[in-house]
């Protein structure tokens, strides 16, 4: 009896509420039915104004005018005449803001009856609107991007209005986008180019990233930016609109890679194959291939071995600071972003690194200005016909296609390719990094599609260089079955590989 009759109760109370018959002495106090929703307006900007006196925030009824009420249609909030009148309700008390979207496309679109156009609601929040400068706000900066992705970065949405599809992938794979994607948020989100409440069309005259407005937008973080050439285009995606410039250089990188690390793991693959044949399947004992340790000639001088370990730590540091950029989720790349979001750690490093290695090019270029000797020994890196002739018969003879092995050069063509490549990668890559480090003075002088083909260069010769240190030159000082597990000259002078032997 007891069960049944709080069974009734149970039910009674469910019908109250929805039967509208408790509803007039008691509408006032919204909280007691609408309970979620009371928290979150009660955790809000409003609520919490509400609460410390403030008579000038709203409380539910200001901005629910007649709810409930039958006999009008627009006091629910699903209703097309509700969502098109919250910039007004809104705007009761933030009347400019409310002005200034009602003229940006938005607003517009919003006036036009456009359900997909945003209003202030799917920006801020409905009840649990926050202050736009703490973090779990939509509209903090550091969730700027992914707020303006919901609607942009949905295909429907973009196909359905017209909108160019690339604008989120082409920002994510841009340096502003890569760096705010690492927590940096100093950089450039949506809302820095495109302003908040005043959005327009580019091709509008008045919007903040028209042409003509450009090197003011820039120039609020990039003083000077445009001043002398026009900006070009900023988003920038691969493919059909990418400007011609990088395009090219994309695809000069995109045959150039496979091709020389491809000739590289081909060339290497063969001779570790034989070399394995010879000592696992034909017996040769191992160290018919080493010369014992101590003995052979000095190849590396102690300045050169000086230059190469500053050379080594600096590269590596570069590549990891530099890709860490590129890929801020993978593990590696973790712990040096840590502290992005109040300082560029990664950022700084990179420029350090990038000092020492400018320094040892320096270094290097003075001794052997200033030395005779290791002006000398360096003459034996410059390249002879005769290196051709044995690149091609030793290839062949590694790919097993000739039966003779060639006798080789003591500085090898081996060592020669490894120098001249990194010559050649370091000068690329300090002219393109120094241009991209003063990026505001460079923005002031060369045209933005520039930057943006140097910053393309800069990315590909990287990949280009790293791929080719493991492959090339790991193999030959460290997995060579004739030197491994390691080569020694770069800290004893001497090489433990037989002279002549490759
Ligand atoms: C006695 C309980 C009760 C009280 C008090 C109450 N409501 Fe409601 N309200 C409901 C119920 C139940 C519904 C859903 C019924 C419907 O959609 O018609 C609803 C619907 C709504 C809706 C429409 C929701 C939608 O999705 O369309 C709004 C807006 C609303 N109430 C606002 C308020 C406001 C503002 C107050 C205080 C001034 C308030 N309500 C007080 C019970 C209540
Ligand atoms: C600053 C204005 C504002 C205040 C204050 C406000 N609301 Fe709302 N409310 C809105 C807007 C705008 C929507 C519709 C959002 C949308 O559909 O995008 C909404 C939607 C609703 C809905 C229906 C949608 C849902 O989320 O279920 C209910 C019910 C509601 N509000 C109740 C309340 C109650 C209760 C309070 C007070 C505790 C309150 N509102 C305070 C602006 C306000
Ligand atoms: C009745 C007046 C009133 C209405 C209507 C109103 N607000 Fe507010 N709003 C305020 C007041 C007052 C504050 C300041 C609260 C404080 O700082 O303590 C505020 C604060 C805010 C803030 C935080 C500003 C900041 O810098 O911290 C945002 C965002 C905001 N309102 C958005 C909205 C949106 C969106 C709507 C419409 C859905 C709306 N407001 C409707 C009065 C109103
Ligand atoms: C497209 C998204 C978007 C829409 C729509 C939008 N806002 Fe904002 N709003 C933002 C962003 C982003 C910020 C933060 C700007 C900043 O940090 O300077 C902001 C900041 C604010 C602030 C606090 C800072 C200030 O300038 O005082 C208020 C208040 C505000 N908006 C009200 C509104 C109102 C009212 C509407 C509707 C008329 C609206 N917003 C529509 C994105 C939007
Ligand atoms: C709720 C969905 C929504 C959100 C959120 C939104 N937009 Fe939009 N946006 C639209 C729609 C829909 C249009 C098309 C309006 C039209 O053409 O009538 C548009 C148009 C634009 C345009 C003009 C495009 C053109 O060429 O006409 C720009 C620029 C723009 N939005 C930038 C932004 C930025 C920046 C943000 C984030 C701060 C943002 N939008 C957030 C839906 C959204
Ligand atoms: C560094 C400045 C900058 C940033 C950051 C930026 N944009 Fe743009 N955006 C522009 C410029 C300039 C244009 C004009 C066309 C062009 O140059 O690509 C544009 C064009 C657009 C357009 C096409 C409509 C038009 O007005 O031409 C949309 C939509 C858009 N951006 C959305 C976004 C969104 C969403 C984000 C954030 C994910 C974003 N933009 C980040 C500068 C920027
Ligand atoms: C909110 C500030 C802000 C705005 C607005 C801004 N930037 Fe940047 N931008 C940065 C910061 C911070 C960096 C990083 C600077 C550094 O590390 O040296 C950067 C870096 C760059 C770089 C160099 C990195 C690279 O690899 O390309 C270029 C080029 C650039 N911005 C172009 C632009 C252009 C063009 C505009 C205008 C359409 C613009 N920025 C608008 C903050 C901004």
């Amino acid at each position: 009896m007891r069960i049944l009759l709080s069974v009734c109760a149970t039910a009674f109370s469910f019908l109250v509420p929805l039967s509208g018959w408790a509803q007039p002495q008691e509408m006032s106090d919204c909280a007691s039915c609408h309970e979620d929703i009371s928290k979150a307006y009660t955790s809000g900007v409003h609520g919490q104004a509400v609460k410390n006196g403030n008579a000038g925030a709203p409380d539910c009824a200001m901005c629910h005018a007649d709810a409930h009420n039958d006999a009008k249609t627009a006091w629910r909030p699903s209703s097309q005449e509700f969502r098109k009148a919250v910039p007004d309700t809104c705007g009761m008390c933030h009347s400019e803001i409310a002005e200034q979207f009602k003229i940006s496309v938005h607003g517009k679109a919003v006036e036009q009856g456009i359900r997909q156009a945003p209003i202030c609601t799917d920006c801020h929040g409905e009840h649990n609107i926050i202050s736009p400068k703490k973090i779990d706000s939509p509209v903090n900066a550091a969730n700027i991007r992914e707020t303006c992705a919901r609607c942009h970065g949905d295909v429907r949405l973009t196909r359905r209005f017209g909108l160019p599809a690339d604008r989120i992938t082409s920002f994510d794979s841009s340096f502003h986008g890569l760096a705010a994607k690492s927590g940096s948020q100093t950089v450039a989100n949506c809302s820095s180019c495109h302003g908040v409440h005043n959005i327009l069309p580019s091709a509008d005259e008045k919007s903040t990233v028209n042409a003509k407005n450009l090197p003011a937008t820039c120039g609020k973080c990039h003083a000077g930016a445009g001043s002398r050439f026009s900006l070009g285009t900023i988003h920038i995606a691969e493919g059909k609109q990418e400007p011609e410039g990088l395009r090219w250089v994309r695809l000069a990188y995109l045959f150039l890679i496979p091709g020389v690390i491809g000739f590289m793991v081909l060339h290497n693959g063969a001779d570790w194959i034989r070399k394995f044949r010879m000592l696992r399947i034909q017996g040769i004992p191992h160290s018919s291939l080493h010369s014992a340790h101590g003995e052979g000639e000095i190849r590396m001088l102690p300045m050169e071995r000086l230059q190469h370990i500053l050379l080594a730590v600096s590269f590596i540091v570069l590549a990891w600071t530099g890709f860490a950029l590129k890929y801020p989720d993978e593990w590696w790349a973790r712990p040096l972003l840590l502290w992005e979001t109040t300082k560029t750690v990664r950022g700084v490093v990179h420029r350090a690194a990038a000092v020492v290695f400018m320094a040892v090019t320096l270094l290097h270029l003075c001794t052997l200005i200033f030395s005779k000797t290791l002006r000398h020994h360096w003459t034996e890196m410059f390249p002879r016909v005769q290196d051709v002739r044995e690149t091609v018969m030793n290839f062949l003879y590694l790919l097993g296609l000739t039966k003779h092995k060639p006798a080789i050069s003591s500085h090898s063509y081996i060592e020669k390719m490894e120098y001249w490549a990194v010559v050649w990668g370091a000068i690329v890559m300090i002219l393109t990094g120094l241009l991209l480090w003063g990026n505001g003075l460079a923005l002031r002088y060369i045209p933005k599609p520039w930057l943006d083909i140097l910053n393309s260069i800069h990315f590909y010769e990287a990949l280009l260089a790293t791929l080719a240190i493991v492959v090339w030159h790991f193999y030959f000082v460290i997995f060579d079955p004739e030197v491994y597990p390691m080569d020694t000259a770069w800290m004893t002078g001497k090489s433990i590989r037989k002279r002549g032997n490759n």
